[in-house]
């Protein structure tokens, strides 16, 4: 029976394999013969960040932990990297499934590659185009040694074509934290703090910044926290803080007095403080795309995306890093102008199942 590999390193990877296990599970109480190993390499290890994800969303315990830790790119890509041919030298798979644009994704890709075994990439063919991330880097060097391409968007499926890919590997799918979402929607719950903080639902935001370009120097990020204090017109923002931007605010004076500091937030919580939000302001990508499909406006804090579709069609608009774009936008959006968006092609929660279609066909050939 052709055994798969599934891959989640960090916090936005667990909702995409959510989806896909739930779907490799149905497929075996219907008789099918794929089965899975599920790998947590250790990237986030928080109970914030990763454990409470896991009993939220009904991801299993990972059967192995490669326990990595935190370090720079390229140490924690090296070690990855190290342990995950480990386990593949003494225990091989037939298939590596990665998802997402973490430093897992790619370390992973490439240790099982150079193994020969073949690679999946769920998620395939975004591009920002901005090379100072290092998810554009993942993204670029993982799709370049898979082997099948699972994509959310019809264009991804275009720079996969561009990219010289085969039209034969690229499978237009939809999108696994879609399918999350919509399986989780009516199980959100209001965070422990909500009535603490007196949140009423339409009045506040909801406020992530972690991009290294946003928050790693002290001084444009305080006044990027400056705009959007100015901006939001006293109402609360609620701030739920990444490890890494913890860092930073950590040594800055003076912050907004509308601004509310939270943990980061599990799940359920977190899903239902965007889907009651006014707004949400972000540097994320995968945020973009739940409040796409929630319908809630988003200003994106970045100057350039690889989900172009939450722009065109959906709620997200691209502000940049200018503090002093946000104002104006906020202005418009307190005018009662924000788009209303519509929700792109496929992202209809049946994702999981169409990839486990296609991962029963071609492993079909392996039946024990
Ligand atoms: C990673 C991903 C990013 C994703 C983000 C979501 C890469 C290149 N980046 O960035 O795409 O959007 O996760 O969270 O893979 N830390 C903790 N506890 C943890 C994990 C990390 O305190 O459980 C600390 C680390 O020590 C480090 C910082 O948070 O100082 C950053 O963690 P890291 O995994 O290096 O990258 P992220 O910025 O989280």
């Amino acid at each position: 029976m052709p055994l798969i590999d599934i891959i989640a390193g960090a916090r936005p990877n667990f909702m995409k394999i959510a989806a896909v296990i739930r779907s490799l599970d149905a497929h075996r109480s219907n008789g099918g013969n794929l089965r899975y190993r599920l790998i947590h390499t250790g990237q986030h290890y928080d109970a914030r960040m990763s454990g409470d994800f896991f009993t939220q969303l009904g991801i299993p315990e990972p059967d192995i932990n490669l326990e990595v830790g935190s370090g720079t790119q390229a140490e924690q890509t090296a070690a990855i990297m190290v342990r995950y041919e480990a386990l593949l030298m003494q225990a091989r798979s037939d298939l590596c499934l990665v998802v997402g644009d973490v430093t897992s994704t790619m370390a992973c890709a490439i240790a099982a590659q150079k193994l020969c075994v073949p690679v999946a990439h769920v998620e395939a063919g975004i591009r920002s185009g901005d090379w100072t991330m290092p998810e554009e880097i993942n993204r670029m060097v993982t799709d370049s040694i898979t082997n099948w391409f699972f994509t959310t968007s019809e264009i991804a499926n275009q720079n996969l074509r561009h990219a010289g890919v085969d039209e034969a590997h690229i499978h237009f799918v939809g999108n696994t934290m879609i399918d999350t979402l919509l399986t989780n929607m009516d199980r959100l719950r209001p965070p422990a703090f909500w009535s603490e903080l007196d949140l009423r639902a339409g009045e506040y935001f909801v406020v992530t910044l972690h991009r290294p370009a946003n928050v790693d120097a002290g001084g444009s990020f305080a006044r990027l926290l400056a705009a959007i204090g100015e901006g939001t017109r006293g109402i609360p923002v609620v701030f739920p803080v990444h490890p890494r931007t913890a860092k930073t605010l950590a040594e800055l004076p003076n912050l907004p007095a509308n601004l509310r500091l939270v943990d980061p937030q599990p799940y359920l919580e977190f899903n239902y403080l965007v889907k009651h939000a006014k707004a949400v302001i972000t540097d994320s990508g995968g945020i973009t795309e739940e409040t796409t499909v929630m319908g809630v406006p988003c200003l994106t804090l970045r100057d350039s995306t690889e989900r172009p579709e939450t722009v065109s069609m959906g709620t997200n608009e691209l502000i940049g890093t200018d503090p002093a774009k946000l104002k104006p936008a906020l202005d418009r959006l307190f005018a009662g102008q924000w788009k209303q968006g519509g929700i792109p092609e496929k992202w209809d929660g049946k994702t999981g199942e169409r990839i486990v279609e296609v991962l029963a066909n071609k492993l079909a050939s392996k039946l024990a």
